[in-house]
C-alpha cells in the first residue's frame, strides 16, 4: 500500500518535472539567425535605439536570435503585415517563442494563467460591467487578465484591445497568454522574472494582495535585507543550493526544489480556491491534452482514463489525478529545504485552521444568509443594486480574500487587522445590521437560523463575558 502511494507521489513529481529535465532549446542553431533579419537591427537602432539596445544586451542576441526570428509571421497569424519588405508580426505568442521553447510553452497552455481571460468565475464580469465600461475594462481588467487582441480591416491592431501583455490574452493566432507578462522585453531574461516585481505587478490589491502580504512577511522582510545574496542570475536557481536567504513567489510556486523542477504553470502547487465566497479544496485533473482543470473534493472525483468535460466545453480523457494533499506536498518540497518537517507541517496546519475558521465563521453563514434573501425574494436577481451586495462583495472578496492570502504566506497583518477582523467589523456592523434593515421579522429569523444557534456566534447571546476562551489574561489595573 505503502509503496503504492510512494509511486502515485513520484508520478505527481514526475509529472512536475519531466518537461523541465529536457529544458533546453529545441530548434537546432541552424533554425535562427536569419539572414534577413540583420536588416531590422540596422534601421531599428537609429529608429528605436532603446528596443534595440535592450535586444542586444539579452541571451537571445548573444546566441544569434534576431528580430525577424521572434517576428516573422506565419500561416496562421491573422496580424501579418507587410513591413520592409517583410512579412512581419507585432505580436510573438507564447506559440511563437515555443518554437524553440516548447517545454515553458507547454507548461504554460495548460496553466491556469492562460485561463485569466476566457473562463472568469462569479460576478466580476458583472462588477467590470456595472462600476466600468469598456474603456475601463481595457487600462484595468485587461491589462492583468488579458485581452481579446483583435484586428483592424490593414491587418494592424485594433487600440482598444492592444497594447496589451495581460497573463491569459487571447492572441490573433489563437494561443492564450503572454510571455512578456513576466518577462519584459526586449531582454527577456530569466533572472528578472524571479523577483518578486515580476508577480506584483498584477499580484497587488484587492483581488490578490500578495505584494503587501509578502512585503510584510519574515520571507519578504529577508529577501529585502539580502537580496544581494539571491543569487537571481545563475543558471538553474535551485532553493538551498543556489540561495538560501529568503523565497520569493517563485521559490514556492514555480521554482526548482530538490529533484522537483521548476515549472511555467503557478497553479500546480495550490491546495485550497482562497478566492471563493467559501474556500475549497481541489484537486487538478490533468488531461491527456495536457490541459489542466480544477475540482472541487465535493465533486465527483473522476478516474484515470475516463473522459470528462474540460473548461472549454470540449471532452479529453484524464490522464493523472493530483489531489489537495499531493499538491500540497509539492509545495512544501521548497519549504523544507530551510525549514524542518515539524515546523512547515505546523505552519501549514496553522494556515489550513485559519481557512476553515473563516469558511465556519463568515464564508458560509454569509453566503446562506445571501441565498435566503434571494429566495425569499428580499432581493432582485440584479447584481449590484442593492447595498448589501456590495457588503456581502466586499466581506468575502476583498477582506475576506486578503485574510486567507495573509494566514497561507506569512503576514500577520493581513490575516488580523486587515483581514479577519475587517471581516467581522463588516459582518457585525454592516452585513448583519443591513440584513435586519432589509427583511425585518424574516432577517430576524435568517439570523437567528444562520448565526445566533452557531458556537462561533454564540457570544452574541450574552450580555456578559463568560469564559476567557484565547487564554490572554487582563492586566489587574486594566480597566477596559
Ligand atoms: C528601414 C527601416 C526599418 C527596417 C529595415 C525595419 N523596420 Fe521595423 N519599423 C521601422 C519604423 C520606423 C517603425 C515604426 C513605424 C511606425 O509605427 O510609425 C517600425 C515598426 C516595427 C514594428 C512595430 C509595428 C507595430 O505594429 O507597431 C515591428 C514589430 C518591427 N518594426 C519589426 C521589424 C522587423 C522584424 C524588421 C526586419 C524584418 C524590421 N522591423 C525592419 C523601421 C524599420
Ligand atoms: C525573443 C523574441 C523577440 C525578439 C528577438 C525580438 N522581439 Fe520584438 N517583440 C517581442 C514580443 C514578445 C513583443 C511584444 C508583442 C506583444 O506581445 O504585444 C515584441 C514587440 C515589439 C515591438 C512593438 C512593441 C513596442 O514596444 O513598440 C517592436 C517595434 C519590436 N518588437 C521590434 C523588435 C526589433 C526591432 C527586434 C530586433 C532588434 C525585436 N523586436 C526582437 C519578441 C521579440
Ligand atoms: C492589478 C491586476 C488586476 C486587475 C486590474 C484585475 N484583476 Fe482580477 N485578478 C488578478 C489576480 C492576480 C487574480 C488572482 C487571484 C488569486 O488567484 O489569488 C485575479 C482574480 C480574479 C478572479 C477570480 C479568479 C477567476 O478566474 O475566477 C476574477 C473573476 C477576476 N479576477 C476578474 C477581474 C475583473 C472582471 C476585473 C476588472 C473589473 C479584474 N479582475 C481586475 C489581477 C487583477
Ligand atoms: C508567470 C511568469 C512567467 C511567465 C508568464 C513566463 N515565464 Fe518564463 N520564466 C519565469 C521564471 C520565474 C523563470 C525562472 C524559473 C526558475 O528559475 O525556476 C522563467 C524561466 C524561463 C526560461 C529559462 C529556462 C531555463 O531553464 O533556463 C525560458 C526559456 C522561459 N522562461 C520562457 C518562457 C516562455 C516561452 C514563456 C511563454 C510561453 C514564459 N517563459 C512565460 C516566469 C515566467
Ligand atoms: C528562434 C528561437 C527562439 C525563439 C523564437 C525564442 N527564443 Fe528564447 N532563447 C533562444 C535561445 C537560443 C536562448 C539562449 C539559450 C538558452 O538560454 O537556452 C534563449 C533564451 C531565452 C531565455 C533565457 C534568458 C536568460 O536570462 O538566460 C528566456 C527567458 C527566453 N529565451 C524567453 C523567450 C520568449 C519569452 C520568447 C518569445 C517572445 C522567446 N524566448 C523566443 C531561442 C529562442
Ligand atoms: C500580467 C498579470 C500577472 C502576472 C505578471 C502574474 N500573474 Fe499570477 N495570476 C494572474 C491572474 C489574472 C490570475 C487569476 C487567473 C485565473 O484564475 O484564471 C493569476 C493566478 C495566479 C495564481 C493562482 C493559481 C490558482 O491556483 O488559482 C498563482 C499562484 C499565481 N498567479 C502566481 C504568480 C506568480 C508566482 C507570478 C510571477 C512569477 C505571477 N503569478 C505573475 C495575473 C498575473
Ligand atoms: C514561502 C512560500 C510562498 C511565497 C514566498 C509566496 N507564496 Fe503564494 N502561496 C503560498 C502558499 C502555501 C499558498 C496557499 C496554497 C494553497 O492553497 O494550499 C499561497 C497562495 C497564493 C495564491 C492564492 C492561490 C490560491 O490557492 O487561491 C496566490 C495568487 C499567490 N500565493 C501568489 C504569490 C505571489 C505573487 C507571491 C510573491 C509576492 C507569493 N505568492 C509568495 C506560498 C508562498
Ligand atoms: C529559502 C529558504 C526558505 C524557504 C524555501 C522557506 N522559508 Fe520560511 N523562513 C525562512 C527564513 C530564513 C525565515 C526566518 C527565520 C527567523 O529568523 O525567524 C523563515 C520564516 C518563516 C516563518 C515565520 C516563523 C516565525 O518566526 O513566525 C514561517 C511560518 C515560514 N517561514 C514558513 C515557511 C513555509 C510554509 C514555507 C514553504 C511554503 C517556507 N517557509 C519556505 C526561509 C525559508
Amino acid at each position: 500500500m505503502i509503496s503504492i502511494r510512494l509511486f502515485f507521489i513520484s508520478i505527481f513529481f514526475l509529472f512536475l518535472s519531466n518537461f523541465s529535465l529536457a529544458a533546453k532549446v529545441t530548434l537546432d542553431s541552424s533554425g535562427w539567425g536569419l539572414e534577413e533579419g540583420k536588416s531590422c537591427v540596422e534601421c531599428h537602432s537609429k529608429s528605436s535605439s532603446g528596443l534595440t539596445h535592450q535586444w542586444r544586451n539579452s541571451a537571445h542576441a548573444q546566441a544569434n536570435v534576431n528580430c525577424l526570428d521572434c517576428h516573422q509571421a506565419y500561416e496562421d497569424d491573422n496580424d501579418a503585415i507587410e513591413h520592409e519588405g517583410h512579412v512581419i508580426a507585432t505580436i510573438v505568442s507564447p506559440k511563437d517563442c515555443g518554437r524553440c521553447h516548447e517545454v515553458e510553452y507547454k507548461q504554460q497552455k495548460g496553466s491556469v494563467h492562460v485561463k485569466a481571460v476566457s473562463f472568469l468565475k462569479n460576478n466580476m464580469p458583472l462588477l467590470a460591467q456595472h462600476f466600468g465600461g469598456l474603456a475601463g475594462n481595457n487600462s484595468g481588467c485587461a491589462k492583468c487578465h488579458g485581452s481579446e487582441v483583435k484586428m483592424r480591416g490593414d491587418g494592424t491592431l485594433d487600440p482598444a484591445t492592444w497594447p496589451n501583455t495581460g497573463i491569459g490574452r487571447i492572441n490573433p493566432d489563437g494561443s492564450k497568454g503572454s510571455c512578456s507578462a513576466c518577462h519584459g522585453r526586449h531582454q527577456f531574461s530569466k533572472a528578472q522574472a524571479r523577483e518578486p516585481s515580476a508577480c506584483t505587478h498584477c499580484h497587488t490589491g484587492i483581488e490578490s494582495p500578495d505584494k503587501a502580504v509578502y512585503e510584510t512577511s519574515k520571507h519578504g522582510m529577508l529577501y529585502a535585507a539580502h537580496r544581494d545574496e539571491m543569487n537571481l542570475k545563475s543558471d538553474q536557481w535551485v532553493v538551498g543550493k543556489d540561495y538560501s536567504a529568503a523565497p520569493t513567489c517563485v521559490t514556492c510556486h514555480m521554482g526548482t526544489a530538490g529533484k522537483m523542477k521548476s515549472n511555467h504553470d503557478v497553479g500546480m502547487r495550490d491546495a485550497w480556491n482562497l478566492n471563493s465566497p467559501v474556500s475549497e479544496k481541489q484537486y487538478l485533473i490533468i488531461f491527456q491534452d495536457g490541459d489542466k482543470r480544477e475540482l472541487s473534493t465535493t465533486e465527483a472525483l473522476p478516474r484515470r482514463g475516463e473522459t470528462i468535460k474540460k473548461l472549454d466545453g470540449t471532452e479529453a480523457k484524464v490522464k493523472m489525478v493530483a489531489s489537495p494533499k499531493r499538491r500540497r506536498q509539492a509545495m512544501m518540497k521548497s519549504c523544507l529545504e530551510c525549514h524542518s518537517k515539524g515546523f512547515t507541517k505546523n505552519s501549514m496546519q496553522q494556515f489550513d485552521d485559519f481557512v476553515e475558521l473563516y469558511n465556519d465563521k463568515y464564508g458560509k453563514p454569509a453566503k446562506a444568509i445571501m441565498q435566503a434573501l434571494y429566495d425569499n425574494n428580499l432581493l432582485t436577481p440584479l447584481a449590484f443594486d442593492e447595498p448589501i451586495e456590495h457588503t456581502y462583495w466586499a466581506l468575502w472578496h476583498n477582506e475576506g480574500t486578503r485574510a486567507r492570502h495573509g494566514a497561507a504566506m506569512g503576514s500577520a497583518n493581513m490575516a488580523w487587522w486587515e483581514g479577519m477582523h475587517e471581516v467581522a467589523t463588516n459582518f457585525y456592523g454592516k452585513f448583519l445590521p443591513q440584513v435586519k434593515e432589509l427583511a425585518g421579522k424574516k432577517g430576524d429569523e435568517i439570523i437567528k437560523e444562520h448565526i445566533l444557534e452557531s458556537e462561533y456566534h454564540e457570544w452574541l447571546n450574552r450580555t456578559q463575558e463568560a469564559t476567557n476562551v484565547l487564554g490572554f489574561t487582563k492586566e489587574s489595573n486594566d480597566e477596559n
